[in-house]
């Protein structure tokens, strides 16, 4: 059965999942955690090689002080908790987003628990941090632009390839499948370049009660899908023929 190589999730609805249960909103990110771990751990004894999770857009810095500082100390725990986890199951962690904007201490916590992780040979985990897809394509396209004027590189040298080295995910290939959870069904800025091909699988439930058997249901429904990346399904198959 066709396994996503690299799976992309936008974990939606924590908010609405407190609120009515008459929960504050952290209680929705609390429990969002608790999904997290169980959503790592399947995807590893899946066999999922990359798994990215859109924890805090660019956009989140909008909201409430209280919000954003629980947000953050969240992540900080969870790494701090986690890095043991991460190693146990050969995760390797990377991030994506303008770091320049986390607070110190998440900044550490995460440098700490790359490094701690970057031997690691199994699934690449990579966390969305302060992560803007318009964001990163125009930081991407600013350091082009440097390293033209500074002569390093010719504007002819400028395609599909070369650009996507010079984006955050320059070593993670595109997503194959992305779950958005909580009924949106929009991209919202996330992954705009990397996600040009990918299956979009939408559920109604909101992250926190997402579980393992909505997850294996995305994937079952991803496995009976056909991509033909603008081919046709002829040459696609002929395509994937020859490939082996
Ligand atoms: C969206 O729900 C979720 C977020 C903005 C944050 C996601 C963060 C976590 C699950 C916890 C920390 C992450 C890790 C990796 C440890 P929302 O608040 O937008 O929900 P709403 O749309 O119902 O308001």
């Amino acid at each position: 059965m066709e396994l996503p190589q690299h799976l992309a999730i936008i974990m939606d609805g924590n908010g609405r999942w407190a609120q009515a249960r008459g929960l504050p909103r952290i209680a929705g990110h609390q429990q969002g955690v608790r999904t997290v771990r169980e959503v790592v751990k399947y995807c590893v004894a899946a066999g999922i090689a990359y798994l990215t999770l859109y924890a805090f857009s660019s956009e989140n810095w909008r909201r409430p002080k209280e919000e954003v500082e629980a947000l953050m100390s969240l992540l900080a725990t969870y790494l701090d908790n986690e890095t043991e986890l991460l190693t146990r199951n050969g995760i390797r962690l990377n991030v994506i987003g303008d770091m320049t904007k986390l607070p110190d201490n998440v900044v550490t916590m995460l440098r700490k628990t790359m490094a701690a992780t970057a031997t690691n040979g199994g699934m690449v985990l990579t966390l969305a941090l302060s992560y803007g897809a318009r964001d990163e394509i125009v930081r991407a396209t600013r350091r082009i632009a440097a390293d033209v004027a500074a002569g390093r590189l010719a504007v002819e040298q400028v395609d599909e390839d070369v650009f996507a080295t010079y984006l955050d995910s320059a070593d993670i290939p595109s997503p194959d499948l992305l779950i958005r959870t909580s009924g949106e069904m929009r991209i919202s800025n996330f992954l705009l370049w990397q996600l040009a091909y990918a299956e979009l699988y939408f559920c109604s439930c909101y992250w926190p009660e997402f579980d393992v058997e909505q997850l294996q249901s995305a994937l079952d429904d991803y496995a009976g899908r056909c991509r033909r990346f603008g081919a046709i399904e002829a040459a696609r198959a002929e395509e994937k023929e020859n490939s082996h």
